[in-house]
């Protein structure tokens, strides 16, 4: 991999912040965009922009095709069996409301129990929460260890209480972890319990194959893998699909409508009701390439060395507490100074140009457990580099320094 000439298609990357050289490490929050997606989307607009799926004069016909070409796109780039298996949304939150409400409606019921992890992010908390107490239903946790594992001492017990579907993350936007999924899905299918996985850390990480992992759901936003926000997908196997109930009413998502009763339309439209973001999804497709371009392994790769290097660096400066230790985690890192405020740490480094997320990542329960309000987290991307990294240190030091 060679970063120089991939920072090149980064145009963002190229400017001084509060007078120092941008050092963007916040890419568990968001990613920046390549060139070639930032492209894709004015050329959308300079030359197609018309509504998808909607009449038949010629641009939005080629508005149509090249959608419904970039859902092809999506399904062969998590291997998903059939194309309407994929459903564009707003993003990973959405996805996750989707298939809360919708299964909750027509599969939960008094008693039974929905099981998440303690390292959930709210999004995959809140909407099953929701759910559980409309439908007098239990939310059930999987513990967390302090090395940030989960905790799979209990787990057969916590199948054993009535557990209609298993809700969780892949990888931890807190502590990096990359969870056992795969162990996960086997122990639920083998008490025909569904499975949703929150993929939205680990889509621009990790080679996800929805076939071989047998997950039921999964979801991810498009705008932590290089594309824009406000659009992601929700993959569902079709037996699932077919059965929920529509989400959101409007047009597309029918069939015929009168005023008395409606027939809703089939996958994937039964599910994506107004105008389609098309700009967005077209953007989706150009930054799949242009990651396999470089090639989803040697990213991986390349961002675990820097993992690597970045944790014997932080290791080397006295007073810095880890959370987030566990053996299997990807270019995370959530750490705190000795007695420091978390954010004052943010407020210095961001002083010297390096973007890093303090607070508690939207994910409270998490902090509760660790005992903590917050920490430092710098997330790394393929075209972070060691140099970067080196500021982000002597930030660090810097910091210590001024706060302790
Ligand atoms: N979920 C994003 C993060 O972890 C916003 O920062």
């Amino acid at each position: 991999m060679d970063t120089t000439l991939i920072r090149n298609d980064f145009p963002i990357l190229h400017q001084n912040v509060n007078g120092k050289p941008l050092v963007y490490l916040d890419n568990t929050a968001t990613t920046q965009k390549p060139q070639v997606v930032i492209d894709r989307i004015s050329d959308y607009y300079e030359t197609i922009n018309s509504n998808a799926h909607r009449g038949t004069h010629t641009l939005g016909r080629i508005a149509t095709e090249k959608l419904e070409s970039a859902r092809t796109t999506v399904q062969k780039f998590i291997n998903a069996k059939e194309q309407h298996e994929i459903i564009f949304t707003k993003g990973t939150t959405e996805g996750i409301n989707l298939v809360a409400q919708t299964f909750a409606q027509q599969f939960l019921n008094e008693g039974d129990s929905v099981l998440i992890s303690a390292m959930e992010h709210h999004a995959n908390i809140v909407p099953w929460q929701q759910m559980c107490k409309q439908k007098k239903a239990n939310l059930l946790v999987i513990p967390v260890l302090e090395t940030g594992d989960l905790d799979l001492s209990n787990i057969d017990e916590l199948f054993s209480k009535n557990v209609k579907m298993l809700a969780v993350t892949h990888i931890s936007n807190v502590l990096g972890t990359i969870n056992p999924i795969e162990l996960l899905i086997e122990k639920a299918h083998a008490k025909n319990i569904p499975v949703l996985i929150d993929a939205a850390q680990s889509v621009a990480h990790e080679t996800i194959d929805v076939q071989k992992m047998d997950c039921d759901f999964l979801v991810f936003s498009a705008h932590k893998m290089y594309a824009p926000m406000g659009i992601g997908v929700l993959y569902g196997k079709s037996e699932w699909l077919n059965k929920l109930p529509p989400y959101q009413f409007g047009g597309e998502m029918i069939s015929e409508v009168r005023f008395e009763e409606s027939t809703f339309n089939e996958l994937p439209y039964k599910f994506e009701t107004g105008t389609p973001n098309v700009d967005g999804i077209l953007a989706i497709e150009t930054a799949i390439q242009y990651m396999q371009k470089i090639g989803l392994k040697q990213i991986a790769d390349y961002e675990h060395k820097l993992l690597t290097y970045a944790t014997e660096k932080l290791n080397e400066i006295d007073d810095i507490i880890f959370h987030g230790t566990a053996k299997n985690k990807i270019a995370v890192l959530s750490f705190n100074l000795k007695d420091v405020h978390h954010s004052d740490v943010g407020v210095i480094l961001d002083q010297l140009g390096i973007a890093v997320r303090t607070g508690d990542h939207c994910a409270q329960p998490l902090m509760r457990i660790l005992g903590i309000s917050g920490t430092v987290r710098a997330s790394f991307a393929f075209y972070n580099t060691k140099e970067e990294i080196d500021v982000f240190i002597e930030g660090v030091k810097t910091a210590k320094k001024m706060l302790q």
